[in-house]
């Protein structure tokens, strides 16, 4: 990428100062905008030429070399998912970007389709080169009419320029990019669901194993799917080198990742940092403005809302390396994969959602409960009845007529949903069950009543015999 001159930003937002914008540098940017031409000006597909030139192989070390773990919410190496393809494979290998951004919380994704649809293009070209894919798609949600449009023109493009289509640039690989537009369901940003949609089928996620993508994808052929973020990383660590780019963020937890913070701070919005360079405090305090006026921070949901919400008083007991133990005050901890997951939460998407006192958890509660009722695909019974009973449970608790036992049912329903369906929706609706009832479960049967009887061994039974409303 060339050196250019200071960047100044179409909305007068700057960057904060500790902010590492990498993915995110022509987001916002004057002048810029995503046609080919005034990518090319900036270098643009310059990282293509140099990886045309490298071993498949090589290509595929370094990004493992870098460290990159996925920015869709697993956090899973990217390198070494790469190398999962059966190295005896005679099938076709596909690569799908999962551009289906459907994480309540996360709103990275959809600024690089919009803003800078050819850092995505030249990001995925590289890495089909290294995984040996002559097709990918783009895998891209509904609600993102306007990208579709961008993205289609930036492939357009891209082809006519050489970049993409047969023997691209006299390398002999080729390569074309298709978009599929998904029709708004979260459940096709599940790596497997996205595939069955793709086939054009219902998007029921397919057990794991031996459904793993990389071996058993689509078409049942060998399928690398990954985020938009971490296919943008890939041109990064090949301008860089892997081990270079390891030098941005901290130890297993490298590179720099966009946090999409919402909810209660006076200055919400998108921040890219290094990974775990950030404490919560930095974030919340200093780069997002601190608590609205008169508010105090309550608590936070750290990866998107499938991740379990951690309480801004808590403390937590971590291991060190050497086996000794320390403790951490919410306050102090960085923003990386390792110390989340630690801490009993997860770094997952990066949607960071805020809560203040003025949030009653029932409510919070509740409103969580009812988007994933409304998305479970309904494959499986743990997750198609627990995620509608857990709903109806929690609008008695958010409305007031519960009683206080139904914190226990309520909870006991998302335990017997964790671990028992197929895909990870069923822990993405649980989890934030069962962390927001065993940190505010007073707070909860607060709102409960012995008085509201009409809550009785009929209607547990009913409900549990899954009669719907
Ligand atoms: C219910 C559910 C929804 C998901 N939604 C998304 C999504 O919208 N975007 C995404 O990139 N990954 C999503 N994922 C994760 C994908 O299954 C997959 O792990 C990811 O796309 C892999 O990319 P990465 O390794 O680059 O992170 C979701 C997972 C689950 C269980
Ligand atoms: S866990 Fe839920 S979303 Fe996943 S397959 Fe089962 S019913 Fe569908």
């Amino acid at each position: 990428m060339s050196e250019s001159k200071k960047i100044t930003y179409k909305s007068g937002k700057e960057p904060d100062a500790r902010e590492y914008r990498l993915i995110f540098r022509n987001i916002d940017r004057e002048g810029w905008d995503p046609s080919l031409d005034c990518y090319l000006k900036e270098g643009g597909y310059e990282m293509l030429k140099k990886a045309l030139k490298m071993e498949p192989k090589d290509i595929t070390e370094e990004v493992k070399k870098s460290g990159l773990r996925g920015r869709g919410g697993a956090g899973f190496p990217t390198g070494l998912k790469w190398t999962f393809i059966p190295p005896n494979n005679t099938k076709p290998v596909y690569l799908i970007c999962n551009c289906d951004e459907s994480e309540p919380g996360t709103f990275k994704d959809r600024y690089i389709v919009h803003q800078d649809p050819h850092q995505l293009i030249e990001g995925m070209i590289i890495s089909c080169f290294a995984v040996g894919a002559k097709k990918a798609y783009i895998y891209m949600r509904e609600e993102f009419p306007e990208a579709a449009k961008i993205v289609e023109k930036a492939i357009a493009e891209a082809k006519k320029k050489k970049f993409l289509g047969k023997n691209i640039l006299g390398s002999g690989f080729d390569l074309e990019i298709y978009i599929h537009r998904g029709a708004g369901a979260y459940i096709c940003g599940e790596e497997t669901g996205l595939i069955e949609s793709l086939e054009g089928k219902r998007p029921y996620p397919r057990i794991k194993p031996p459904y793993f993508p990389a071996a058993l994808g689509l078409w049942m052929c060998p399928t690398i799917v990954n985020n938009v973020e971490s296919l943008c990383h890939v041109k990064h660590i090949v301008e860089m080198g892997g081990d270079e780019y390891a030098k941005l963020g901290v130890a297993r937890n490298t590179g720099t990742r966009i946090v999409c913070v919402s909810g209660d701070v006076k200055k919400p919005g998108y921040f890219e940092i290094e990974v775990g360079k950030v404490t919560m405090r930095e974030l919340l305090y200093e780069m997002c403005g601190g608590p609205k006026d008169g508010r105090e921070f309550k608590a936070v949901i750290p990866g998107g809302s499938s991740s379990k919400i951690l309480r801004c008083d808590e403390k937590f007991n971590l291991k060190n390396p050497d086996g000794t133990e320390r403790e951490l005050n919410f306050w102090d901890i960085p923003m990386d994969f390792d110390t989340l997951a630690a801490c009993g939460s997860m770094a997952g998407s990066g949607g960071v959602i805020v809560m203040d006192d003025s949030r009653k958890m029932s409510w919070v509660l509740n409103n969580i409960n009812h988007f994933y009722a409304h998305e479970s695909c309904g494959q499986c019974t743990p997750c198609r009845e627990g995620s509608m009973w857990m709903r109806k449970i929690s609008d008695r608790i958010a409305g007031g007529e519960a009683r206080p036992d139904d914190v226990a049912l309520l909870e006991s329903v998302a335990y017997q949903i964790d671990g028992r369906t197929i895909c990870a929706f069923g822990e993405a609706s649980s989890w934030p069950v069962e962390a927001i009832i065993a940190k505010y479960r007073d707070e909860l049967i607060a709102e409960t009543s012995e008085e509201n009887d009409y809550h009785s061994e009929e209607q547990t039974l009913r409900e549990s015999m899954l009669i719907r409303k």
